[in-house]
């Protein structure tokens, strides 16, 4: 496959309405191999990570430890990090502007050489996000940050010996950030409240405990890391991403025929589940063959109902365009409420082009439910909007133009290859 900019400016031509029907499987997670990836930096010894997805935010990523002074080998789904023997720190901003998650090198890199130089991450589409926590956070644990000419430069003062960090958000970013470096702040206490508990942190914080770190209150909101001097080399497998299953789980709720998915964590997912039990098509879920099996559900009596999205154990708000497209088709009025990003609505306007009915009001999307929708040229604005404008394309009817599509690459996997294994016919143009 060639290598994926960040030019998204591909597009995918989809006719509908298809049927998906065969088995596809779940990749690797994005949202655990990146931070993961970049804890890599806290050791000079070889990192073995296997179930690695092909993505082009991994791709990023390995641009970063690359230029940080990481050598990298690929074989399929496993990634080998080695060391050169020496690390820069200084971070250009290309790479940043591609993807936000490369910031949390800053503090492992200041660590590392005393101080490091990384690109202060620019706006994104899905809305405002600052890394004030993040700094917020590293200035307790003694770095000290100066923001200048767009790049943040960091110095590092001795920390105290107890720390306590109250996080004023549940931040993924932000609890990953601060959690990797305390690691290496040998003997020094850190306690971070109000952490973020997606699986993804408490899988970076197993696999930094299998580095060595010394972390307690993994998957709770309460973290205590006792820094250690020293992290060795591992091998560790990434867990399955939860957010590609449940965007395949609601494909298939919409277009699928007796669809298989594959590598699905439940427990990851149970949101989406009980979701799925609210609007009256429960989800039949294999708890021994970690499967979902899915079929086409808008024939049957479905309940609209109002939601909401907000951090782990919550409704996940990378979930939230593609559900906004299934509930776009129940029948009465639903709603979504968005907690996290909350102007995170740039898909809604592109559904209603194909014929969708909703308004947005405040940080609420007010959906009154359509019985078809038609294809139109659409434009993707970001990874998960595309996705949603990808299953609605393969629901409506007619042929819809998905601009700006290669998003779409940053998060899912070969989904072209993968779909295309399940009946479907999707053409890309570049
Ligand atoms: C992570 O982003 C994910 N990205 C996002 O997935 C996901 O949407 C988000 O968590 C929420 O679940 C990765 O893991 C790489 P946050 P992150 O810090 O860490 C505010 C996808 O599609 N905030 O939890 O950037 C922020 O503005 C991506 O895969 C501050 O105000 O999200 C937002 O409103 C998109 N200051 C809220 O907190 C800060 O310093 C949650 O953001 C940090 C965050």
């Amino acid at each position: 496959m060639k290598s994926i900019g960040l030019d998204t400016s591909g597009k995918m031509i989809v006719k509908g309405p298809q049927k998906a029907k065969g088995t596809l499987t779940v990749s690797g997670a994005k949202n655990a191999v990146l931070p993961i990836m970049g804890a890599s930096l806290l050791t000079d010894d070889d990192i073995d990570l296997r179930n690695v997805p092909d993505l082009a935010d991994v791709r990023t990523m390995i641009e970063i430890l690359e230029s940080a002074g990481k050598v990298i080998e690929r074989f399929d789904d496993q990634l080998i990090i080695k060391s050169s023997g020496n690390i820069n720190s200084e971070i250009p901003y290309e790479p940043v502007r591609k993807m936000r998650a490369s910031f949390n090198v800053y503090g492992p890199l200041t660590l590392r050489n005393g101080y490091a130089k990384v690109a202060l991450p620019g706006g994104c589409s899905i809305g405002a996000r600052p890394v004030d926590f993040h700094l917020e956070g590293l200035k307790k644990l003694g770095i000290e940050s100066t923001i200048e000419h767009g790049f943040v430069t960091s110095k590092l003062n001795n920390p105290n010996s107890f720390i306590n960090i109250s996080l004023p958000f549940p931040s993924v970013g932000a609890t990953e950030h601060v959690l990797t470096t305390a690691c290496l702040l040998e003997g020094v206490k850190t306690t971070i409240t109000n952490c973020a508990i997606e699986p993804e942190v408490t899988d970076l914080v197993n696999f930094l405990n299998k580095m060595g770190a010394k972390i307690t209150g993994g998957g709770t909101s309460i973290l205590k890391i006792e820094g250690v001097k020293k992290l060795s080399g591992v091998k560790y497998t990434i867990i399955p991403d939860r957010i590609e299953a449940g965007t395949y789980i609601i494909l298939g709720k919409l277009v699928g025929e007796k669809l298989t998915i594959k590598n699905v964590s439940a427990e990851h997912l149970n949101s989406l589940f009980s979701v799925f039990d609210n609007i009256g098509s429960p989800v039949d879920y294999d708890e021994k063959k970690r499967e979902v099996k899915v079929s086409e559900t808008l024939l049957n009596p479905l309940n609209s109902i109002s939601m909401e999205t907000a951090p782990f154990p919550g409704f996940p708000t990378d979930l939230q365009p593609q559900i906004t497209t299934f509930l776009s088709l129940v029948p009465g009025r639903s709603t979504i409420t968005e907690t996290v990003f909350k102007s995170r609505f740039y898909h809604i306007d592109e559904l209603n082009r194909m014929g969708a009915k909703i308004r947005v009001e405040d940080n609420t999307a007010i959906i009154e439910g359509v019985n078809k929708l038609s294809g139109a040229p659409v434009e993707a604005t970001d990874l998960r909007a595309a996705a949603a404008l990808l299953i609605a394309g393969l629901v409506a009817e007619g042929e819809t133009i998905i601009s700006n599509v290669d998003h779409i690459f940053r998060g899912y996997e070969n989904i072209h290859e993968k779909l295309e294994q399940v009946g479907i016919e999707l053409i890309y143009e570049k």
